[in-house]
């Protein structure tokens, strides 16, 4: 009975350290600034996604890839799609008749995007 209980509680403390010295470690942190760095894309790029099916924009700095959404978006396709392969910011502010889009809309591009818009590349 004596050496059960000996072992029991020897057995207790082993895991007890065991746990208190895992939790000592951590991983090394991430070095300062290290963010998974975006791709940049210029006007080339974009131009190479120009259709429906293979739709690119540039709206405020980021490149999007818009293929997947363009048949969900609620407008007429010919009001969205000249803009496919092309800098669309002031397209997407104003949907060409100085309305702009519902913050929904805003929340949208986050899901679409791909990189950064690099305005003096070509
Ligand atoms: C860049 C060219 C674009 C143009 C010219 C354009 C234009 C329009 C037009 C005319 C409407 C329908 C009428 C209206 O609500 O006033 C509309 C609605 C809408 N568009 Fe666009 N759009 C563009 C891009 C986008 C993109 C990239 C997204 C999102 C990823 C988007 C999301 C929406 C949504 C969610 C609506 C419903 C109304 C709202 O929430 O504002 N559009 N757009």
């Amino acid at each position: 009975m004596r050496r059960l209980y000996l072992s029991s509680t020897f057995l207790f403390w082993l895991l007890v350290t065991a746990f208190w010295a895992g939790s000592l470690w951590a991983p090394p942190p991430l070095e300062a600034g290290a963010v998974a760095a975006e791709k940049t894309y210029g006007a080339a790029d974009l131009a190479r996604h120009a259709t429906p099916a293979n739709c690119w924009m540039a709206i405020r700095g980021g490149v999007y890839d818009f293929s997947s959404y363009l048949p969900e978006h609620p407008s007429r396709p010919d009001v969205i799609e000249p803009w496919c392969g092309r800098e669309a910011t002031e397209a997407y502010n104003t949907k060409t008749k100085g309305r702009p889009h519902s913050p929904y809309a805003d929340g949208l591009l986050d899901k679409y995007r791909i990189g950064k818009f690099a305005v003096d590349r070509p």
